[in-house]
């Protein structure tokens, strides 16, 4: 296996450093092999190559970068974020424009409070907060289309278009019911969450894809659905309801930002950003928290979790039954050294960044 590291800014590089420690640790544990390339990919970068942090001027990442990274089997990304690079421009610049160019079209959200994790909801607990959310990651509002018109008048107008197509929603729905079949939990239910009694066209489409598929093809699964704003409620309320969701572009990112909270926060949060066919792309949710850099206070657990989705994802996609076995062994891993720490937040910890890296690195080899 090969994969490309882009630690990136700030804290990126220390988390992504505890990642690749537990990485090398079940490598040896399970018995494979790998290789890793770092790119340097960062605001950093793109400030020092003279790029404008007000408007973007140069590209944050070169064509010819991101045709090397296509013959990867897999990406670890730490974090990308500059705090004196206006917004959009890495966003866009970098992870939207990996997101869409290497067609990333699942945006994979496990939202699981590991033991001993603190969550903001009284009277939940592990037993409680255990579900994934897979959002449309390629669609929806964050295409770029629209524009704007009579800028800087009273009378400016702008538009940012939803574009929605079956196409898309199918994909993602499909990928929704497979997931939920190799999940096979006792709920064996996949939610999809819309705003159908307003978005009358585009949660339509989602709405009969999402019924059509699930009756002809996944007739195993239950099927459920929820209005957004109606959703952020039962997340708070009764989280024990969710097995499976699927979402659109937007709907996901919002949903997801309240779930990681509800999961212990952006120190244990990860994700990946997913096409099964090419290279997908893992992250801890958490930014480059600059405040935080160079100081071995950064909670580690969201990399290292990104790391056990990574392993997981890529052994499901290749059908290859060690990587998954090595993924299922760092979650396991985690899920000893959680209920070790004070707190999953920076500098609260009990211990530093490296500390809790080598605390899972124990824990891999023990098992
Ligand atoms: C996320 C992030 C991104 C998004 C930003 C950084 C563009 O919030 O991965 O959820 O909105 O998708
Ligand atoms: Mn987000």
């Amino acid at each position: 296996m090969r994969i490309a590291i882009i630690g990136g800014d700030g804290t990126g590089p220390e988390v992504a450093a505890e990642g690749l420690k537990v990485l090398e640790a079940v490598a040896e544990k399970v018995g494979f092999r790998y290789e890793t390339k770092e790119f340097n990919l960062s605001g950093d970068r793109y400030l020092q190559a003279g790029g404008d942090p007000k408007v973007p001027s140069i590209p944050v990442i070169h064509d010819s970068e991101i045709q090397e990274l296509r013959t990867f089997d897999a990406i670890y990304l730490g974090a990308v974020g500059h705090p004196d690079i206006a917004p959009g421009i890495l966003e866009k610049g970098l992870l939207l424009k990996l997101r869409f160019t290497l067609d990333q079209y699942i945006n994979l959200r496990p939202v699981k409070l590991y033991p001993g994790v603190w969550t903001p909801l009284k009277d939940k607990g592990s037993d409680d907060i255990d579900f994934v959310v897979v959002r449309e990651n390629t669609e929806g509002i964050y295409t770029g289309m629209g524009g704007v018109q009579y800028k800087d008048t009273p009378q400016e107008v702008s538009t940012q278009i939803n574009c929605t197509t079956r196409f898309g929603a199918e994909r993602a729905i499909r990928y929704a019911f497979e997931f939920c079949r190799r999940r096979n939990s006792r709920k064996r239910m996949v939610t999809l969450v819309h705003k159908t009694n307003v978005l009358t066209y585009a949660g339509d489409t989602w709405f009969r894809a999402f019924n059509e598929i699930g009756e002809k093809e996944y007739p195993d699964i239950k099927r459920d659905y929820n209005h957004v704003d109606a959703c952020c409620m039962w997340f708070v309320k009764n989280p024990e309801h969710y097995d499976v969701l699927v979402t659109d572009n937007i709907f996901g990112d919002i949903i997801t930002d309240l779930a990681a909270i509800i999961q212990g926060g952006l120190g244990v949060a990860a994700g990946g950003n997913l096409n099964p066919k090419g290279v997908s792309m893992y992250e801890p949710m958490g930014g480059s928290a600059p405040k935080y850099t160079g100081k071995n206070v950064i909670n580690p657990i969201a990399a290292i979790a990104a790391m056990a989705m990574l392993l997981r994802e890529t052994g499901s996609h290749s059908n290859d039954a060690q990587l998954t076995e090595a993924g299922n062994r760092v979650e396991a891993a985690i899920m000893a050294v959680t209920p070790m720490m004070k707190s999953q937040a920076a500098g609260q910890m009990g211990y530093s960044t490296t500390q809790v890296g080598d605390l899972v690195v124990r824990a891999v080899r023990q098992s």
